[in-house]
């Protein structure tokens, strides 16, 4: 009996393999700076923690497979505040960002299909595509640019017949890199010439420090139907555990896809959006699975 070779490539996290060695080095007496798993040390809010305490529902049902109304209602207007015009009907809640991922690799792509990351990336991402049998087109950044995105004529020159996709992920996990305007903008270009999908991975959207604009390839409305947005609130509210991120799409068809596979994980986490959707006064808490509109839970 053999494991899958998917199973068998699949790549254990790096990530994690470093807790063993920072937890016997934190005993040895040593002093410890974690720059490895993605946790921030940002107090989860007070309002959050204060609607975990008091969940007023007699059981935990399952959520709509499309998220809690409420949860996703607080969800467009915080990207309204932030600048992105979007409906609660384009878009799905999922477990963190991490299935937001799974979801659009396994909506946009098919195997044998390859997307361009920029290099250092996020791990993850090579395990994601993995999975959906997708390869990984890498073009590296360079530290001297402050990882700042090469020249658009080298990333056009590595778009190959069979690249369909470029994942952006700003600001990087794990360079901080935020990238500028036109940046964003020669990547939209050049995904619309060359008829790329774009992923935005925004999970760090908020984790800006020197004043620079946060740019969003989904503001821009020439390519909004190319682009899936990737969030998350495990990092913006410390709400790791929580397991909540959303996909916003704009492309009917794409949103179409991504809900059969919501529908076929049943729910996304049903605590997890009650305690980080809340708007402050919402006490609210309407059992959620029944009639929605939305996508049934079941
Ligand atoms: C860039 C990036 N995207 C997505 C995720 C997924 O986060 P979660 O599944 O907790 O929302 C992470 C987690 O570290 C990340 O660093």
């Amino acid at each position: 009996m053999n494991v899958s070779t998917r199973g068998q490539k699949a790549q254990a996290s790096p990530i994690r393999r470093l807790a063993p060695y920072a937890d016997a080095a934190v005993r040895s007496g040593a002093k410890v700076y974690y720059l490895n798993i993605g946790q921030p040390d940002i107090p989860t809010p007070e309002i959050v923690m204060e609607r975990i305490r008091t969940y007023p529902g007699k059981y935990v049902p399952y959520s709509p497979s499309a998220g809690i109304p409420e949860f996703v209602e607080g969800m467009s207007r915080y990207y309204a505040q932030h600048g992105l015009d979007v409906k609660p009907t384009e878009m799905i809640t999922t477990v963190g960002g991490s299935e937001a991922l799974q979801f659009a690799f396994w909506a946009l792509f098919n195997p044998g299909d390859e997307v361009i990351l920029f290099e250092p990336f996020y791990t993850n991402y090579a395990t994601m595509a993995l999975l959906a049998g997708v390869e990984v087109k890498p073009i590296p950044c360079d530290s001297r640019t402050g990882y700042h995105l090469p020249p658009i004529e080298a990333i056009e020159r590595a778009v190959g017949p069979k690249t369909k996709g470029i994942l952006l992920c700003a600001p990087s996990n794990p360079t901080g890199t935020a990238y500028t305007a036109a940046e964003v903008d020669a990547i939209c270009d050049l995904a619309k010439r060359k008829d790329l999908w774009i992923i935005t991975d925004e999970a760090y959207r908020e984790f800006i420090y020197d004043g620079t604009k946060h740019e969003s390839p989904m503001t821009r409305p020439a390519v909004a139907e190319r682009t899936v947005l990737v969030d998350s609130i495990s990092k913006r509210l410390n709400m790791c555990g929580a397991r909540v991120g959303t996909l916003v799409l704009k492309n009917a068809g794409v949103r179409e896809a991504a809900l059969k596979f919501a529908q076929a994980r049943l729910s996304p986490p049903t605590l997890g959006q009650w305690a980080g959707g809340c708007s402050r006064g919402s006490r609210r808490f309407r059992e959620p699975s029944l009639g929605s509109p939305r996508g049934r839970s079941t």
